[in-house]
């Protein structure tokens, strides 16, 4: 693998295998006898997705959608878009979204009260990382990997203008 010395290990791998393994204990605890639909926030939950529904035990269904808020910009514009939207009808589901990171919370909080239109039978939220010291609206999140610090991240699906999605643990990016 290329070394980029702008990158430092915020997690490893091996850190994020084991929250992985918590989450799925605990998303099976609480949809025993139930069909969720997980919808994945497209691109960069992808990876935390594949890993975490091969460790549950259940029968979910799945599928994605795609928002936009950041062009190609590290600050959100605040502005969220649907760019691809649900091909699954969502009333009456037991829905549970999964996100690589809350950061401002902008993005999440228009995706859940999108989805709550919507009228499904339960909503909550999955997500891999959360920066509570950058959120500008309330968001809670029912699963919850890793709270992480006010920094750039990248790796494990998480990208920068596209790069580093390929990278197995999770890294600041330095300037
Ligand atoms: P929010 O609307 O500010 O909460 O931003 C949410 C989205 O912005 C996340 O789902 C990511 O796609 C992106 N984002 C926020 N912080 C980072 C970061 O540190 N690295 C990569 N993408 C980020
Ligand atoms: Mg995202």
């Amino acid at each position: 693998m290329v070394l980029q010395p702008q990158l430092k290990i915020l997690i490893s791998r091996d850190k994020i295998t084991k929250a992985v393994d918590r989450l799925a204990f605990e998303i099976k605890r609480d949809y025993q006898g139930k069909h969720p639909l997980f919808i994945g926030v497209l691109k960069g939950s992808f990876v935390f997705l594949a890993d975490l529904i091969r460790q549950l035990d259940l029968p979910l269904e799945l599928d994605f959608i795609g928002l936009s808020s950041y062009g190609a910009a590290r600050e959100s514009s605040g502005k969220v878009r649907v760019v691809q939207g649900l091909k699954t009808p969502i009333k009456g589901r037991d829905v549970l979204v999964i996100e690589d990171i809350v950061d401002t919370g902008i993005t999440t909080s228009f995706l859940l009260d999108y989805l709550r239109k919507r009228k499904p039978a339960s909503l909550k939220l999955c997500a891999l990382t959360d920066k509570p010291s950058r959120h500008r609206v309330p968001v809670s999140i029912d699963y919850l990997g890793f709270t992480v610090p006010d920094k750039f991240i990248v790796g494990y699906g998480i990208d920068f203008n596209e790069k580093f999605r390929y990278l197995p643990h999770i890294y600041t990016l330095e300037d």
